[in-house]
């Protein structure tokens, strides 16, 4: 079982070994952290992988300090197990999908979807199988990513956040992966912090953004800006704005920015959307999903196209816009790494900000790092 190592180890607090404790959540303990150690709360679900990525072979991945396979069933159905076989601990995403069952590599053994084991090959005749389970996890696929649900799957479960665009034949979808090695709370407060515009130049869809409200409640923070967009959707080429800065006329639109834990969404007018779906790995390593979504509302004539014309359109641009949220991600990470080294350089430093955004997002994260989710020895409440 896992003990909490908080890093990043040069910090007096982070950096000691916190006493097993059966389980009791002791919130002293984690309000003693700073924001950038604190754990997440693991009852919600957290995106670990797109749809396309599972397919016939265990995959690997990580979530918050565990490692968990993920492979697809004989009817096609996700299941997500602890990555480790209970024989010698090797990964069982080394291994291989046998009908509805897991392989390991090493012996063989196989495991069912609720991690039991069911079959070793060598097993003598007066042997009986061990009764060993790996952890299940509850899994779901929808609009087009893997949710998992990492935290106490016997209480009540509220419904995956969901992305109603990744499938709606009126939006054009793009997707890219943010790997950054650094604390969850830089990438959120990225995320909410509108004004760090002035780091993205042409890359950026909007300029000139002013704060005008804001809303908090433990779970969800949502910020509205005025703003000034670059694009405009209405003819079938707008889709160039995307590539041609020249084409690009500001005029004014609403700018919505939500944090709605553990995930981020954000809309730009009525032509845009933006996701960023999260896989917190760690204190110190970040992995999310950035999904771009661009409306085709403004086009009535093709809402009256058969579907599968209509469809056809969604997939011949599907990504056209990947190219832009990648030049946003490589300069984004690039200032989230700095943010993190110069935290693990003087963890006590603090950085003086004016975005009162920012500050409702630090007493979100650090509510739901705190209240629950996470126990001292790794398990959940
Ligand atoms: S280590 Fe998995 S079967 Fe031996
Ligand atoms: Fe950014």
């Amino acid at each position: 079982m896992d003990t909490l190592n908080f890093s990043p180890p040069s910090h007096p607090v982070a950096s000691q070994r916190l006493p097993r404790n059966h389980g009791e959540v002791v919130p002293s303990q984690s309000a003693k952290l700073p924001l950038r150690a604190l754990g997440v709360n693991l009852n919600h679900w957290y995106v670990v992988a797109r749809s396309s990525e599972i397919r016939t072979a265990p995959v690997g991945v990580r979530l918050w300090k565990r490692s968990i396979v993920l492979y697809r069933d004989t009817t096609g159905q996700v299941r997500a197990l602890d990555d480790r076989c209970p024989h010698r601990q090797v990964k069982l995403s080394s291994g291989l999908v046998k009908g509805d069952e897991l392989e390991c590599a090493y012996h063989g053994w196989r495991f069912n979807a609720e991690g039991h084991c069911t079959t070793i090959p060598y097993l003598e005749p007066q042997q009986k199988l061990p009764t060993c389970t790996i952890r299940p996890y509850p899994v779901r696929e929808q609009d087009g990513f893997i949710w998992l649900f990492p935290g106490d799957a016997t209480g009540e479960m509220p419904p995956p956040m969901g992305v109603p665009e990744w499938d709606h034949v009126n939006y054009i979808n793009s997707v890219t992966t943010i790997e950054c090695d650094a604390h969850y709370s830089f990438l959120i407060e990225n995320l909410m912090d509108m004004y760090h515009g002035h780091l993205h130049d042409n890359y950026q869809a909007w300029a000139d953004p002013r704060l005008e409200s804001l809303e908090e409640t433990p779970d969800r923070v949502h910020v509205h800006y005025q703003a000034q967009s670059y694009y405009t959707i209405n003819k079938i080429w707008s889709v160039s704005q995307l590539f041609i800065p020249a084409l690009r006329r500001l005029h004014p639109e609403p700018l919505d920015v939500s944090y709605l834990y553990p995930h981020w969404r954000a809309a730009l007018g009525k032509d845009f959307r933006i996701y960023c779906l999260l896989c917190p790995i760690d204190e110190t390593k970040t992995r999310a999903y950035l999904l771009h979504f661009t409306s085709l509302e403004g086009f009535p004539r093709l809402h009256k196209l058969p579907t599968w014309f209509r469809r056809s359109v969604k997939n011949l641009f599907f990504n056209s816009a990947q190219k832009l949220l990648d030049g946003l991600v490589v300069q984004d990470v690039l200032m989230m790494e700095q943010e993190q080294a110069a935290f693990e350089q003087h963890p006590d430093r603090r950085g003086i900000e004016v975005n009162r955004a920012i500050a409702s997002v630090q007493r979100l994260i650090r509510g739901q790092g705190e209240r629950q989710g996470e126990r001292l020895d790794g398990e959940v409440v």
